[in-house]
């Protein structure tokens, strides 16, 4: 269906990379989501601790697992999240006058609703563009969108953030979400790097909307990572299932635990696959193995918790201005509003 038109918030010398193959969802020419996921489980896990990249866990099982984390009692970062957006997305989009919201991930959730409803309310037009890499999840945003928001223009960009937000036309004013704390999932090299990238992308009208989990008390955070029914267990360790999947490799989870602690002299939780006995694990497509010792643990995730403050400074760096900062009442989550500096 190459009929359609390019949607304007592309910028010019980025629409000739953009395809649609179905009705407002546009995939990069040529580029593959997916790209080579064997090279990076091989390269993390031969480092030293061995760790692994936090895109793999987003697998179909992964991905509900996630759904179901997030209704969890001892999961508060969703509900407080969604509470802050509630009551404050008429403020929000007050101070953030754009046309266009780009949602970085979660194609469509019921915490953007809110910034949709004022958005419509408020200006009564606009378009809703996320970024996503997984395609069933713009199709299920895109009809969402249809149903309930049928006066917004709707754009599904099939991508990594980083391909997604760099083909943005400047000249559109634009919000920018990053919502449930996946900030916090950076490590200390992507976050630079990510916020280096976003900024650049950025015109001189754009905001952004970062949701970041806070630093608190160590037993409710743990807690959060470590759930009573075992889910996020299951969602951690299912990661080495994927991979046996994608590489035919021999990951036994009989032979490991999850286990999640917080480091606070790094402010971060760390989720971790520890050996319950030493074996050998091989990848026979490569023709390699490794032998994981007792008690080893793999770094599966982390989860970085922020001082709000100490972040709003750090993002100045990346020209990236406070304008507002909201919070709930424990303090136990923020959402934070920046302007690019033009
Ligand atoms: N960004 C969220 C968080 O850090 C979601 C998340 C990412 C998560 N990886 C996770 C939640 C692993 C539980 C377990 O909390």
């Amino acid at each position: 269906m190459e009929t359609e038109p390019l949607p304007s918030i592309l910028a010019p010398h980025q629409k000739a990379r953009w395809k649609t193959n179905q009705d407002g969802i546009w995939t990069l020419d040529g580029s593959r989501v997916d790209e080579v996921p064997a090279r990076s489980i091989l390269t993390t896990l031969w480092d030293q601790p061995r760790w692994l990249e936090a895109y793999h866990l987003y697998d179909q099982r992964g991905s509900d697992l996630f759904e179901q984390i997030c209704q969890l009692a001892e999961y508060y970062l969703t509900r407080t999240e969604n509470s802050i957006l509630e009551a404050q997305a008429a403020a929000i989009i007050a101070a953030a006058p754009v046309e266009c919201i780009v949602e970085l991930g979660a194609g469509y959730s019921k915490k953007t609703i809110h910034l949709l409803t004022e958005q419509l309310r408020q200006r009564d037009k606009g378009i809703f563009a996320p970024i996503d890499v997984s395609e069933s999840g713009l199709l299920a945003s895109r009809e969402a969108v249809a149903r309930d928001f049928p006066r917004l223009e709707f754009h599904g960009l099939h991508a990594r953030y980083e391909d997604g937000f760099t083909s943005i036309e400047q000249a559109v004013p634009t919000l920018f979400v990053f919502l449930g704390s996946t900030v916090g999932n950076f490590n200390h090299s992507d976050f630079p790097r990510f916020f280096r990238a976003l900024s650049e992308a950025m015109g001189p009208k754009d905001y952004l909307l970062l949701g970041a989990d806070r630093i608190k008390d160590t037993t409710l955070l743990e807690q959060a990572y470590n759930d009573s029914q075992g889910l996020t267990a299951q969602f951690i360790l299912n990661v080495f299932c994927h991979i046996n999947n994608l590489l035919g490799s021999n990951f036994d989870l009989a032979k490991m635990r999850y286990h999640a602690r917080f480091n606070s002299e790094w402010q971060q939780i760390e989720m971790y696959a520890i050996a319950e006995q030493r074996h050998r694990v091989s990848f026979p497509t490569v023709e390699t193995s490794f032998e994981w010792q007792k008690d080893e643990k793999i770094l599966v995730e982390i989860s970085r918790k922020f001082d709000p403050q100490r972040l709003q400074e750090q993002l100045r760096f990346f020209d990236l201005l406070p304008i507002e900062h909201f919070t709930d009442a424990n303090q136990w989550f923020s959402v934070l509003l920046f302007r690019k500096q033009g």
